[in-house]
C-alpha cells in the first residue's frame, strides 16, 4: 500500500479507523504533517488522471502525440477504430472540462450507471464505469473545476 493511498483513505473517511496502517501516527492531529488535506477536487483528479485515464480519448494531442494541455479534456477525435464490427462505435470523445451540458445529478447517473441523459447506455468506447456516489462527486467537482 502506498503511502499516497494511506493518506487518501485517512482523508475520505475523515476518521482514524481505516487507517489501521497508520496507527504508528496515532490519531493526534499535532501528526497533521502526516495527514494532509485533500479535497473532493483532488480526489475527482486522482481518479481522472490516474485511475479512468479519461484523457486518454477525451484531451486533444499535439505533436508526438504529447497531451496539449492548455486543451486539457477539451474534448477529442479518437485515433483508433474497433477491429470488430461495433453496431455503436463513437469516434469523438467530447468536451469534460467544465462538464458544460450536465447537471450535477445528470453527470453522477452517468458515472455511477453508465448511461446517458436519455437513458441510453454510452456508447463503446467509453468504459460504462460504475464509480460510487462519492466518488463519482468527486470526478463532477474536478471536471468543474476545468475551463
Ligand atoms: C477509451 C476511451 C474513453 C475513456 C478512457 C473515457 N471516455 Fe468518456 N467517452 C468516450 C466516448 C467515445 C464518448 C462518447 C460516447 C457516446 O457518444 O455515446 C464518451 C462520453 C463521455 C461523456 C458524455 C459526454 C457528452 O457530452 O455526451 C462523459 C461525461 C464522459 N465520457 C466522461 C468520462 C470520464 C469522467 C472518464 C474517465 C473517468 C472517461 N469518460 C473516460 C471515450 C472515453
Amino acid at each position: 500500500m502506498t503511502e499516497t493511498f494511506d493518506r487518501l483513505s485517512i482523508i475520505v473517511t475523515g476518521t482514524c479507523l481505516s487507517a489501521a496502517g497508520l496507527l504508528l501516527a496515532g490519531c493526534d492531529a499535532s501528526q497533521a504533517g502526516v495527514v494532509e488535506r485533500i479535497t473532493p477536487q483532488d480526489r475527482g483528479r486522482y481518479l481522472v488522471e490516474r485511475v479512468g485515464m479519461c484523457a486518454d480519448c477525451h484531451s486533444p494531442r499535439g505533436p508526438g502525440g504529447v497531451f496539449d494541455q492548455d486543451r486539457w479534456l477539451h474534448g477529442a477525435p479518437l485515433g483508433f477504430a474497433a477491429t470488430v464490427p461495433m453496431p455503436a462505435w463513437a469516434d469523438y470523445a467530447p468536451a469534460l472540462a467544465g462538464l458544460n451540458n450536465y447537471t450535477d445529478e445528470q453527470a453522477i447517473a452517468l458515472l455511477t450507471e453508465g448511461k446517458t441523459i436519455h437513458g441510453q447506455p454510452l456508447r463503446p468506447p467509453m468504459p460504462p464505469y460504475r464509480f460510487n456516489r462519492e466518488d463519482a462527486e468527486a470526478v463532477v467537482a474536478y471536471l468543474r473545476s476545468l475551463k
